[in-house]
């Protein structure tokens, strides 16, 4: 079957390598893919938000299947375009990827279904927001409500903080329209787990768990990034606790969404925080997570492209997904400057040293037969091992192999836990 894979990261490198394992795919094109992807799949200048542009692309090219990565396209509609064209295609229709697109909803849904969450209060009026400020106590996290690249949430641990926060959002608009409404919510205290499952609709089956590092300097300093290197299993995540959120919290977001009228289809990330009190929702997203995919995906014994058939078919409890009990790691080199401003273009060496592990493309370009930095997060060095440590020693391996000017990565990836 021929596949088209939307997105351009690392999370898409690695989901086309998967894919590639199947027999049952005989090509695959990426849009618009990077200068990774390109060694492995058919690369098509199409944005991924161009949703009519990737819909007459696919019929052209008579697609079997497509997957979507990033959360972008799947909130504005991208399934349901490809569905209404008779297209198969992988991931929630709009009304479901609301789940990410609007923290607003998800909170209103997390409370109404009792599905255990941080305390929280939406506001449209930034003086209210001002107003009750004090009633959550300190540090307090605000959010804007829409989608903003994982940026759009700051930890307060002031007073002053907290108003300055509701200002840049409601504000000065520093989100768009993301911005129009804030959530407020109480500052939850415990270990971060990030839990991705594959759900037909009715049965959801969590994948193995993974833990991001989300700063951007050693020793968890620095601002906040899409992430940068995860680990699978996650250490604080033992059977007992997943029993738990398979209880309180998957299947009953789950159900949630079919009670709204909203079935969920495709893959739902959970980000959690295992606190005194039990597990609790962070944030959902309706997609797979990013890094934690170049992890988990390396664990994945099952065939994907079976696995994504059956969710669409909605017959996910016949299938068996077997996973490898060793385990994976992945630390991303990033451009230097990022979360904030950085340059692009500058060439990247030693790619052809490292083999020990895998190389997974982020932000990379192909120019004149060479390979050039095209983003912040660059380059993702992923490894499988019988041991966390031996997977570290090969990532590590490989990374010291690799460079570019100004390029950063962590070194503690692995160590912190
Ligand atoms: P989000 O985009 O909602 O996942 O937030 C980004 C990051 O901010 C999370 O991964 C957490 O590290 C942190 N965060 C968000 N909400 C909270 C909260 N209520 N308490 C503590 N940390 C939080
Ligand atoms: N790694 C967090 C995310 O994918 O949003």
């Amino acid at each position: 079957m021929k596949v088209l894979v939307v997105g351009s990261g690392g999370r898409e490198h690695a989901i086309i390598w998967k894919l590639l394992q199947s027999p049952k795919v005989s090509y695959v094109y990426c849009a618009p893919g990077n200068g990774g992807i390109r060694q492995m799949a058919e690369c098509v200048d199409i944005k991924a938000d161009d949703i009519e542009g990737l819909c007459r692309f696919a019929k052209k090219h008579k697609i079997d299947l497509t997957v979507v990565g990033p959360e972008l396209p799947l909130s504005l509609g991208i399934v349901d375009a490809f569905e209404k064209e008779g297209l198969r295609i992988f991931g929630p229709r709009k009304d479901a990827a609301i789940i990410e697109s609007s923290k607003a909803f998800a909170k209103d849904l997390m409370q109404k279904y009792g599905i255990p969450t941080a305390k929280y209060r939406i506001y449209e009026d930034e003086t209210k927001a001002k107003e009750e400020i004090d009633s959550f106590g300190l540090p307090v996290v605000i959010k804007a409500d829409g989608l903003a690249a994982g940026k759009g949430v700051i930890i307060a641990r002031t007073k002053e903080e907290a108003l300055n926060a509701i200002d840049i959002i409601m504000k000065e608009k520093h989100f768009g329209e993301a911005g129009n409404k804030v959530v407020v919510e109480e500052f939850l205290e415990g270990k971060e787990v990030s839990i991705l499952a594959f759900v037909d609709g009715k049965t959801a089956v969590p994948m193995v768990s993974a833990q991001d590092y989300k700063r951007v300097f050693d020793n968890d300093k620095g601002l906040n990034t899409g992430g940068m290197g995860a680990i699978s299993p996650a250490p604080h995540y033992d059977d007992k606790v997943a029993v738990e959120v398979m209880e309180k919290i998957i299947k009953p977001t789950v159900e949630a969404m079919n009670k709204e009228n909203r079935p969920y289809k495709g893959v739902l990330y959970f980000g959690l925080m295992i606190t005194k009190d039990g597990p609790k929702v962070v944030e959902y997203n309706c997609r797979f997570g990013d890094p934690e995919t170049e992890a988990v995906l390396l664990r994945l014994e099952s065939d994907l492209v079976e696995i994504m058939e059956a969710v669409l078919d909605e017959r996910l409890h016949e299938v068996d997904i077997e996973w490898t009990n060793n385990a994976a790691m992945c630390v991303v080199m990033a451009s230097g400057g990022y979360p904030e401003n950085f340059e692009k273009g500058y060439e990247i060496k030693g790619l052809e040293n490292a083999e020990e592990g895998i190389i997974f493309h982020a932000g990379t370009k192909y120019v004149d037969g060479k390979i050039v930095t095209n983003g912040g997060r660059v380059l993702v060095f992923s490894a499988l091992g019988r041991t966390l440590d031996e997977a570290r020693a090969i990532v590590y391996g490989d990374i010291e192999k690799v460079s570019f000017k100004d390029c950063h990565y962590r070194r503690d990836i692995g160590l912190i836990k």
